[in-house]
């Protein structure tokens, strides 16, 4: 998860990480007593989660609360990269002498972590390491020592810092470790890192990846979700711990587990391809022990998709018994009611596959499909959504 610049701030700062102060700002008025509130020269930048605001005209410096609330109108709404800018931060003008780049992030080819850092900020970087790549040090960080003030310095050097300025620099990579280390970060980027006028270093632009494997160590992430982003359908299986993912095609999938969903998307793509080349809709796995509230919450989900002409649930019972699943279809087609139109083809094999299957002949609901393997009920579905 990607957090905005702001959300960056406030991390660092609760790291004693040096940050100016930052306000948001919602609306050019909210903007104005922001820049009241902060005083003197501030700076207003666009809060969108792409890089290079600066130069799409995204950060305005500013020196009175009109003239803030005049630079919130001209950045709110702007669209910079397909991000439309929504909301601003008001922060405290610095006095720049120079600008430099650190980061550090997740080395996954090299099971480590990796620090860049250069004397060099300010652009973006990936055009100074392009241009310049022997400006940009490149420095290996290993997880189980970290970076102290010792490692902090090297780095600094290898970035091409003189030894006063590095000595400056270091203690706040320390602290930009600390942030990356104590949240599960993946990445910790600080572009521009400044030294001020008068001798002080900042991290004037954040930006922070956080590890959503270690969200269970963190429950204070969920809320810097930024829920209006998500895919409304996305939205709704997170709230009910569905794995799903939201894909382009016309059939619906349920399976349990996550190989046999994937194995099922390529079934029904090969099986789509004789059927006028109809597609999975989605990947959704509803896990071991399937009740029948998360069957009836993932059909849910599914047949939200105005773009699903069908559904396949694909189930092979092992811990999950496949009667179990049975009646969380059809109690599923019962809760949903006259919201569940769209037809489904179910194949169920495994543990209690024929009491499976008995209760949902016995229901006899005629949206429900049944089939053999997987093979027909793949193809049976990829028919019904071609039709
Ligand atoms: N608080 C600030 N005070 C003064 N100048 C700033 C401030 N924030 C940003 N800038 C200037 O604007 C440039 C771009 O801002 P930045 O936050 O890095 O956005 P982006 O990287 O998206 O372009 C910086 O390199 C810096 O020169
Ligand atoms: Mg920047």
């Amino acid at each position: 998860m990607d957090l905005f610049e702001y959300q960056a701030r406030d991390l660092f700062e609760s790291y004693g990480v040096p940050v100016l102060a930052g306000i948001i700002a919602d609306t050019p008025a909210e903007a104005k007593a922001a820049a009241e509130k902060i005083g003197g020269t501030v700076v207003v930048k666009a809060q969108v989660k792409a890089g290079g605001r600066g130069k799409a005209g995204g950060v305005k410096v500013v020196h009175n609360p009109d003239d803030a609330a005049t630079a919130a109108e001209a950045i709110l709404g702007l669209d910079i990269k397909g991000h439309i800018v929504k909301r601003v931060m008001v922060a405290a003008g610095a006095r720049i002498a120079k600008e430099y780049y650190f980061s550090v992030l997740l080395d996954r080819a090299n099971r480590s972590y990796l620090s860049l850092c250069s004397v060099e900020g300010g652009m973006e970087i990936e055009e100074l390491a392009v241009e310049r790549p022997e400006a940009l040090a490149k420095v290996e960080v290993d997880p189980l020592g970290g970076i102290d003030l010792a490692k902090a310095r090297d780095i600094a050097i290898a970035g091409g810092f003189d030894a006063d300025t590095a000595d400056k620099v270091a203690p706040v990579i320390v602290k930009l470790y600390d942030v990356y280390k104590g949240e599960d970060a993946t990445l910790v980027e600080v572009n521009p890192l400044v030294l001020t006028e008068d001798g002080q270093v900042l991290a004037l632009d954040g930006k922070v990846t956080l590890d959503e494997n270690a969200a269970f160590r963190h429950p204070n992430h969920e809320a810097l979700e930024d829920k209006d982003a998500a895919d409304p359908l996305e939205a709704k299986a997170k709230a009910h711990d569905l794995n799903y993912v939201k894909l382009d095609g016309e059939v619906g999938i349920i399976g349990n587990g996550a190989g046999l969903v994937m194995s099922t998307l390529d079934v029904v793509s090969y099986a789509g391809a004789r059927h006028g080349g109809v597609k999975p809709a989605n990947f959704l796995d509803i896990g071991g022990g399937a009740s029948a509230e998360v069957m009836a919450a993932g059909l849910d989900v599914i047949l939200g998709d105005p773009q699903v002409k069908s559904v396949f649930v694909n189930v092979f019972g092992g811990i999950t018994a496949c009667d179990a699943v049975a009646n969380g279809v059809v109690k599923a087609l019962e809760i949903l009611g006259d919201a569940a139109t769209k037809p489904l083809v179910v194949r169920l094999d495994g543990n209690k596959v024929e009491e499976g299957r008995a209760i949902l002949r016995a229901a006899n609901n005629p949206l429900v499909t049944l089939a053999d393997t997987m093979d027909e009920g793949a193809d049976k579905a990829a028919e019904l959504a071609s039709k």
